[in-house]
């Protein structure tokens, strides 16, 4: 028989402890004495434990694993990467958006898909989502989005009324808000949910011509989703289901996987392209441009300290390695510059250096000093100079550098000739969701309006849904009324702009039946709801043409 002697304890400067029960004291029942230095250090430690939450996406976990190339892109990319065979370890983790540590998993939420490359160019971070759009579509808008999504300050509750007030002032928000009041909102695992980079970045190939891409993570799991009171039930038994499910996923040896396909946008195309395709809330339609398959994600090893490797673990959009790069949308460029920002803060100067942050590659950079630093920098510490310290090499860079000319403006976007604010989102409505997924967007809408929104917002809101579809707007107008079909006359038109006023089609007043309208007035949108009737959809501008496939 063996046994296994246990390690002697130590204090973390690696003596050994006379006890791991009693602190010193004069007799038994005398004073504690402050030279135990190993209480000391116990007590003062555990009051340094928490870190700061991230601000936002505090809620997540995630793994290891590597992503294997499997196909040839080698004419977009000169990224080592993304070469042919090539195979990179990886690190990822998903989160929720809005909630802190601590908050349930199965909350209503984007998903974040944060996911570090330790390529042998340095680390390439891909930071995305579970949807293909955003909220917004400039960096100003971003903190302000967050703030309307998180606790009010006098109450410190979250508050459905903000984020409505919030949403339907900014009617750009409505292609993601229609991802995120579907099935998408609540994924029944992490592993059952795509990642986006939802931008647009860019590519450079060995000859140095650029090209526009966008990054899906395919789940090779299948997309599935937990129903609004599946998920409800879940937060109360076990707010921690994803990160269970996906810890003991891999314990088991299933291990989770993505197949990585990109679209890939000529450089010149970009300039004519009938949506701005650098504009976060928009697709670009598979049709126009399909995907191409790259590789495969796999998650196969758990971390085994989840403050060390989790908590600190730090992605940033800005982080390229050669062959890859950012685009001119206005939302990563700011991303660019707080990712970094928010580590410094948060985590201190010197985060490159927390193993799970450190690139696997070389570093020769010129930091110095700072708090937390690990490796000893050497001399020179200055460039340049004439003492063999590193040199740029531009030949490695591979940087995508493109050319610009234009006044300093503070505009939105030129719209381009498909551009609205709605049509995307109606699409996604008519003919990515089939009839059960619709029904589950109109119950799961009804029931968070119904849930603390106050007028003159749920009016907005109303218009917001009839500007998206006139039927669904529709149907969230008799909810309210108490079962009288409501006239709607969206007022909001393109970009938030008061445009013409829009009457819904005729056709489309009191096509609600009466038992839909009854159980709304009850409080309840769950349920079958009576046939509905399609195509009396308001005219919008730029209405997107049928054939859309790009939402999925
Ligand atoms: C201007 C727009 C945005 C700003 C300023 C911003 C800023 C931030 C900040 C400060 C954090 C916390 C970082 C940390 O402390 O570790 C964060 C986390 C995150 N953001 Fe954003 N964000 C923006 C837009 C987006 C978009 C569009 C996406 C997805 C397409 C996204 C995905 C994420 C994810 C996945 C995380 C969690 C990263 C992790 O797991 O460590 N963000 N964001």
């Amino acid at each position: 028989m063996t046994t296994t002697q246990p390690k002697p304890t130590t204090t973390d400067a690696g003596i050994p402890v006379a006890s791991d029960e009693f602190s010193l004291t004069v007799g038994p029942d005398g004073p504690i004495l402050l030279q135990d230095h190993y209480l000391m250090e116990t007590m003062a430690n555990f009051n340094r434990e928490m870190i700061p939450d991230r601000q936002p996406h505090a809620k997540g976990f995630g793994a290891y694993g590597y992503f294997e190339v499997t196909d040839d892109l080698s004419a977009y990319t000169r990224a080592a990467v993304f070469q042919p065979g090539t195979r990179t370890d990886t690190a990822i983790r998903f989160s929720t958006v809005a909630g802190e540590r601590g908050s349930p998993d199965t909350w209503r939420d984007p998903r974040g898909f944060a996911l570090k490359f330790y390529t042998s160019e340095g680390n390439l971070d891909i930071v995305g989502n579970n949807t293909p759009v955003f909220f917004v579509r400039d960096p100003l808008k971003f903190e302000n989005f967050i703030r309307s999504q998180k606790r009010r300050v006098d109450t410190g509750l979250r508050d459905n009324d903000m984020q409505w007030d919030f949403w339907t002032l900014v009617p750009e928000s409505a292609h993601q808000v229609t991802w995120l009041m579907g099935d998408r909102g609540i994924p029944r695992t992490w592993r059952n949910m795509n990642g986006y980079s939802s931008h647009t970045y860019s590519w450079i190939n060995a000859a140095g011509e650029i090209f526009w891409v966008k990054y899906h993570f395919i789940s090779d799991q299948g997309i599935e989703f937990l129903t609004q009171a599946e998920a409800d039930e879940l937060a109360g038994k076990d707010a921690d289901y994803h990160q269970r499910d996906l810890i003991n996923a891999i314990k088991r040896g299933d291990y989770p996987s993505w197949t990585l396909k990109v679209q890939i946008m000529p450089f010149e195309a970009a300039k004519t392209y009938r949506f701005n395709p650098f504009d976060l809330t928009k697709v670009w339609p598979h049709s126009d441009y399909p995907l191409h398959e790259v590789g495969k994600l796999v998650l196969d090893r758990n971390v085994s300290d989840a403050h060390a490797e989790m908590e600190q673990f730090a992605v940033e959009p800005n982080n390229h390695v050669p062959g890859t790069g950012l685009s001119p949308d206005r939302m990563l460029l700011g991303r660019s510059f707080s990712y970094a920002d928010a580590h410094r803060a948060r985590l201190g100067v010197n985060y490159k250096q927390i193993p799970v942050n450190a690139p696997k590659s070389e570093v020769h950079s010129y930091s110095k000093n700072g708090v937390m630093r690990i490796h000893n920098a050497t001399d020179p510490v200055y460039a340049p100079n004439s003492k063999g310290g590193p040199q740029a090499d531009p030949s490695l860079t591979g940087e995508p550098l493109w050319a610009v000319d234009g006044e300093m403006v503070r505009s939105a976007y030129t719209l381009r000739r498909d551009d609205d604010d709605w049509g995307q989102a109606g699409t996604l409505v008519r003919e990515v969701l089939d009839d059960a997924a619709r029904e589950r967007l109109v119950s799961n809408i009804v029931g968070h309006l119904l849930n603390g929104v106050s007028e003159p917002v749920l009016q907005r809101a109303f218009e917001y849904w009839s500007n998206v579809d006139t039927d669904l707007g529709a149907r969230r107008a008799v909810h309210r009324r108490g079962g009288r079909a409501v006239h709607l006359q969206p007022r909001r038109g393109l970009r938030g702009h008061v445009g013409p006023g829009r009457t819904a089609a005729p056709g489309c007043r009191g096509s609600i039946g009466r038992a839909w309208a009854a159980r709304c007035r009850r409080g309840r949108a769950d349920g079958p709801r009576p046939s509905r009737r399609r195509g009396g959809r308001a005219p919008v501008l730029g209405r997107v043409r049928a054939g859309f496939d790009g939402c999925r």
